[in-house]
């Protein structure tokens, strides 16, 4: 029996749902919705739009229904010469807006220039039990041919498209609360896949062989997700002309940007917030192409980290002639085929609106979409603040939570930007007058 007609918060529940997992996806909604005593509205909030109830089952466990996100398209970008539509699943106002506003500064200076290297992941093969590790270590990068070959003999669709298991690193650790350990990495160029389960394969599979060689005991055979051989670089040339509004020189906005990032590459607190405005122009692009998200927020933040101390995944320097020189680098491990890049509908469609070609091109215009969101915070930041352009966005949430619909939207989402006060309680007052 469904519960109340929408809204009311659960109380007391009994997580333990037996047998979920063999429910049909609407069968376990309705025990959600039971156990919870929600309704109807709960129940309409998890129905499926694009993404079909039948595959969305496929791909998780216990689903009930989908979640949507709102895409937004970020224009003006021009990587390498080539324009591209960008597709952002996001949640957060003004990241769309900058991204465009910042991409349509940089198309006037020539656009994105990009580089990355080859697809190649990392899978690793813990070694416990070992005592004379460096002789292990030794024993192991002598048979290093024997580990590939038997790395590369499954996977035979891998080697022909090019790629493979390419090298062997053994990583020492004469000390840990378990006592010697060893980590064998399996260097292996995935192609166009993001890679996962291509490494965490050819782990398990040399996993006796190394156990032979080193005479310990393996256990956890998988990838790392600190992707440091998978790296996508973007750069920006941006002329103080194209930089200045009405309010700001070119200059000033120029050095503001330095500034602004010089906090960040010495300041651990600040590095945080500024590569979580890089992370909002790279996150919804993964996210709208199926990619997993996590991966490359626990990759992007060990490499901010990788000198030993947090710090920016960008720089921001003058050059010679005065312009400004924005340059990022970090690992981007992006997939076009597997996974959720192929299953899900909007995601294939995302991929069609960009027409990249490969995963490595992928990874290019999504790091130069970063490096644009880094721009256009740091120009916020350093000049009128982030809080006018992101607010006056935000107001149109701020109406809809205050319960404006339709044209009353806009009306009220303008009254609460143009007087600077975008809460909730005043958005209520202006659709209340709004109405009378
Ligand atoms: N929708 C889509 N694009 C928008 C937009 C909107 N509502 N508002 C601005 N833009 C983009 C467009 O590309 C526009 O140029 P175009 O229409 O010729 O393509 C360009 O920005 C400049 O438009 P303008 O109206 O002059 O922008 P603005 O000076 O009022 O700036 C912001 C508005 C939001 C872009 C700006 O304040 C900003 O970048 N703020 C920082 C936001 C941020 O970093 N947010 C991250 C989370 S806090």
């Amino acid at each position: 029996m469904a519960g109340s007609k929408s809204g009311e918060q659960p109380g007391k529940i009994n997580s333990r749902l037996e047998n979920l997992r063999n429910l049909a996806p609407a069968e376990r909604l309705g025990r959600v919705i039971e156990a919870t005593s929600l309704g109807d509205t709960e129940r309409a909030a998890f129905s499926p739009g694009t993404l079909p109830l039948e595959l969305a089952n496929g791909m998780i466990e216990n689903v009930i229904g989908t979640f949507e996100l709102p895409v937004g398209v970020a224009t003006n970008f021009t990587v390498n010469g080539r324009d591209y539509l960008i597709p952002m699943a996001v949640e957060e106002p003004s990241v769309v807006a900058a991204a465009s506003y910042m991409a349509r500064i940089v198309r006037k200076c020539g656009g994105f220039q990009t580089s990355s290297s080859a697809p190649i992941m990392r899978a690793q093969v813990q070694v416990l039990g070992v005592t004379d590790v460096h002789g292990a270590r030794a024993r192991v990068l002598r048979e290093r041919d024997a580990i590939l070959e038997a790395a590369n003999a499954k996977d035979k669709v891998l080697i022909s498209l090019g790629g493979g298991c390419r090298d062997v690193e053994v990583h020492v650790f004469e000390d840990t609360p378990v006592g010697p350990m060893m980590a064998v990495h399996l260097i292996v160029d995935v192609r166009d896949a993001m890679g996962a389960n291509t490494v965490n394969t050819m782990a398990e599979t040399v996993a006796p062989l190394i156990e032979k060689i080193t005479g310990g005991e393996v256990r956890l055979r998988i990838l790392s997700n600190y992707a440091d051989l998978r790296i996508a670089r973007a750069m920006v040339r941006v002329t103080p002309e194209a930089l200045k509004t009405d309010e700001y020189s070119g200059e000033r906005i120029a050095r503001g940007i330095v500034e602004a990032c010089a906090f960040a590459i010495v300041d651990p607190y600040r590095a945080a917030t500024h590569n979580k405005g890089i992370m909002n122009g790279i996150d919804p692009v993964v996210v709208a192409t199926g990619n997993d998200w996590r991966a490359i927020e626990a990759g992007a933040h060990v490499w901010a980290s990788r000198s030993g101390r947090y710090t920016s995944l960008t720089n921001w320097e003058i050059d010679g002639k005065g312009n400004l020189v924005g340059t990022i680098e970090m690992p981007m491990a992006l997939g076009l085929v597997g996974g959720a890049t192929k299953t899900h509908p909007a995601a294939r469609a995302a991929l069609k609106i960009l027409g990249v070609q490969s995963a490595q091109e992928l990874a290019e215009v999504t790091v130069a979409v970063g490096l644009a969101q880094n721009m256009g915070a740091l120009r916020a930041l350093a000049t009128e603040g982030i809080q006018k352009g992101h607010m006056a966005l935000h107001a149109r949430n701020i109406a809809i939570v205050a319960g404006a619909t339709g044209d009353e939207i806009e009306k009220v989402a303008a009254a609460l930007a143009a007087d600077h006060d975008v809460r909730v309680d005043r958005a209520k007052e202006v659709l209340e007058k709004l109405r009378s």
